[in-house]
């Protein structure tokens, strides 16, 4: 089962988007996918007690544990990923040991590029995670103006990189799963 994550709480989301073509790339490739989507099923600010046992909190340390990859998209809020997304890692932490995991940004401008790099160290050196070194980054301009049943990414350059992403992140984690 693949994971895939979006971690934005807004409800016009161009993080969402991002997950959704993973989920449908994913889906086109015969995989099993699992959402987890912080909008719709919000969890606690961890308070390093009682937000563990949460039922939201359970049911998403239980999806990431499962998980053979996560595909992980999420909004860029000053200049690194937004405090729920950093919230989720908090909430379940060891449940993302040995995962291999590709990141998906939407952005406001250019300028914030290196925002994934504070929740691939954590992913990384607190957890083992095998982060793809290829990750989506997307402006606004990715989605065009179009009317929200037909909400999606529009720009053919982003499209292939969520392509491209999932598709490594599959390709690792098989290779990892079969040694
Ligand atoms: C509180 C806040 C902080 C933001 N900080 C940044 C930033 O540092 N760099 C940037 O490029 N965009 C920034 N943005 C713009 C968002 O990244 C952009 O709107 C993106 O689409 C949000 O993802 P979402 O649509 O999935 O919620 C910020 C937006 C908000 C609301």
């Amino acid at each position: 089962m693949y994971l895939v994550v979006s971690a934005s709480l807004s409800p016009t989301s161009r993080s969402r988007l991002l997950a959704a073509a993973c989920a449908a790339r994913l889906t086109e490739r015969g995989e099993t996918v699992e959402t987890l989507d912080l909008r719709a099923d919000p969890l606690p600010m961890c308070d390093g007690a009682e937000a563990y046992g949460h039922p939201n909190t359970v049911r998403a340390a239980k999806l990431v544990a499962e998980a053979q990859a996560v595909l992980f998209a999420a909004p860029v809020y000053n200049y690194d990923v937004n405090a729920a997304a950093k919230n989720l890692v908090e909430l379940t932490g060891a449940a993302w040991t040995g995962k291999t995991v590709g990141l998906l940004l939407a952005a406001g401008g250019h300028g914030s590029y290196m925002s994934a790099m504070g929740l691939t160290n954590s992913l990384m050196l607190d957890f083992r995670c095998i982060v793809v070194p290829r990750f989506v980054y997307a402006l606004g301009e990715a989605f065009g103006e179009v009317a929200e049943e037909e909400w999606g990414v529009t720009n053919d350059d982003v499209a292939r990189r969520v392509i491209e992403l999932v598709d490594e992140t599959v390709r690792i984690s098989r290779a990892l799963a079969a040694d």
